[in-house]
């Protein structure tokens, strides 16, 4: 072509883009610039930088900036304008707001496989489902997972003895392997044996899809349908899913006709009968009892839930497991602590207990400390639904908030050294007067983590049970381990360690 003609072609294209951006986004860009930020170019945004930037150093990047110019920041991903807070005060007025509980554009990657779940729906649907599921996290429900909880501890342990041999290893999909068979048990009632089969083809879709979301949350130009549906990662993709789903559902209706033919048999046996019988019942029991008393959901609502719990379930779970023992394979007196701890939690119980987990308050802290460090979920998403005002900025309707977890966690005005693991920080009598929102790994306010005691309880017992068979020998350190900031945040290449058993 031409090269006039062409200069003529992209500059209309250009005046026009830049004509229909201001027309649309005149108010919030108007208000938005006013919110200080890193330089804005056209097209780019404040992206610009990431060009030039290993995304295993965004880690460190995105703290440093946002520091920079805190505590209200604002970037631009391309023309999508958003606000970051990573102060416990600007956090509290995001999270704490009953109207602005819709979540940013970015959850709708999630939606294929998700649908409109707890994490991903809004609105008057989300309202409906949190009330209906909350009973379900019921201490009494989560008493009665805590032997799945031990036995695919102790199976881990087990697959585990031919690790200990002094030979570095990457101990991530040992700790993946091991969520995936308690969530699959406590959410659908089925065991997979991830731990014996990694092979098998519902796990290695959960692995491939998860794979696939980060891969396309990451990498802009997969976001629009149809460039991501035709490309090899889409397909890819759609064969994840059918898997995924064709799974789901088909426990879904095994379990409902289970129910039905149990309930069939109680009401034919008396009472006396059923004493002591009562199976344990996974979360989609549970939803299906729901359904069928108060038509509360339907199967595809059940299957959005129990996808949801799936993925929810196993991934944040893996990653604050992992982190926390990255964090004792780094400091050996704290380990020797946590090791003496429940050695001593073991000689009063056989096999760990609901109660027995009171006893496990250094480990606990070691945990909370881990999350603060290295918070399985680093940043949330949401889309504002009405004005708001942040300090002094008057933060428009339409624009993305981000709560960056990572920066507000390392605040060096609330977590004095903030780059030590200190577990003591997480003392009574130092977390009194400490502001709510200065730590929320688990978010706050209404869309909070529902399934929190759930994460911590199998947190604690996962790791006692590893931590009194091994000792955890890292070999990355907190300078060479390479934290990704992706929808979860995980090392990028594993965790690498020796184990010694402790015997
Ligand atoms: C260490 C483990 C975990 C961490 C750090 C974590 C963190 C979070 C965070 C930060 C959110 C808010 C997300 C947002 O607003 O975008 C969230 C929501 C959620 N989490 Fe967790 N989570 C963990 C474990 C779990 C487990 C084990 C389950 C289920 C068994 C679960 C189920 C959910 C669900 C369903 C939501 C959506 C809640 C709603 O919006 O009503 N999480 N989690």
């Amino acid at each position: 072509m031409d090269p006039f003609n062409l200069l003529i072609i992209v500059t209309t294209i250009l005046v026009l883009y830049f004509s229909l951006e201001v027309l649309l986004r005149d108010r919030v860009t108007k208000y938005v610039d006013k919110v200080p930020g890193p330089i804005k170019l056209p097209v780019f945004g404040t992206t610009w930088p990431l060009l030039f930037i290993p995304k295993s150093a965004m880690f460190f990047v995105v703290k440093t900036v946002l520091r920079r110019y805190g505590p209200v920041v604002r970037t631009w991903l391309g023309n999508v304008p958003v606000v970051h807070c990573i102060e416990p005060e600007t956090v509290e007025v995001i999270l704490n707001n009953s109207t602005q509980i819709s979540k940013s554009k970015m959850y709708k990657i999630a939606h294929p496989w998700l649908g409109e779940g707890l994490l991903t729906s809004t609105g008057e649907k989300w309202h409906r489902h949190r009330k209906i599921i909350t009973p379900t996290f019921h201490f009494k429900i989560l008493e009665n997972f805590v032997d799945i909880f031990v036995e695919k501890s102790q199976k881990l342990v087990e697959v585990l003895k031919d690790k200990a041999d002094g030979d570095i290893f990457n101990l991530y999909p040992y700790i993946t392997r091991c969520t995936l068979d308690i969530i699959c048990e406590t959410a659908m009632g089925v065991k997979i044996n991830a731990l014996d089969d990694p092979e098998n083809e519902y796990i290695k879709s959960i692995y491939g899809i998860t794979k696939l979301t980060m891969k396309r949350l990451t990498t802009p130009w997969l976001h629009p349908d149809f460039i991501f549906y035709k490309s090899t990662y889409g397909k890819e993709y759609n064969k994840y899913l059918t898997t995924l789903h064709n799974f789901t559902k088909q426990v879904i209706q095994d379990r409902k006709k289970t129910y039905k033919s149990d309930h069939l048999h109680s009401l034919s046996t008396s009472k006396d009968e059923d004493i002591g019988i009562k199976k344990r019942q996974a979360f989609l029991d549970l939803f299906i009892e729901m359904s069928n008393k108060e038509n509360a959901l339907t199967d595809e609502e059940i299957r959005e839930q129990v996808d949801t719990f799936m993925f929810e379930g196993h991934d944040t779970t893996t990653a604050a497991i992992n982190w926390t023992l990255f964090l004792l394979g780094n400091h050996q007196d704290i380990q020797d602590k946590v090791y003496e701890e429940v050695n001593q939690v073991f000689q009063n119980y056989e096999n760990l207990t609901i109660n027995s987990l009171n006893d496990l308050k250094l480990l606990e802290r070691c945990c909370k400390e881990a999350l603060r460090l290295y918070p399985s979920v680093p940043f949330i998403g949401r889309k504002l639904i009405e004005d708001i005002k942040l300090k002094e900025y008057l933060i428009p309707a339409g624009c993305t908030i981000s709560i960056q977890m990572v920066t507000l966690h390392r605040n060096p005005n609330v977590f004095p050294k903030p780059n030590k693991f200190d577990p003591d920080r997480f003392l009574p009598e130092n977390t009194k007067n400490r502001h709510p929102y200065a730590y929320v790994p688990f978010s706050a306010g209404p869309r909070n983590c529902i399934g929190q005691k759930f994460a911590i309880y199998e947190e604690k017992i996962i790791l006692a049970y590893i931590l009194k068979n091994y000792r955890i020998i890292s070999t990355q350190t907190e300078k060479t381990i390479k934290p990704m900031m992706e929808l979860i945040l995980r090392p990028k290449d594993g965790l690498f360690i020796k184990l010694e058993p402790r015997v």
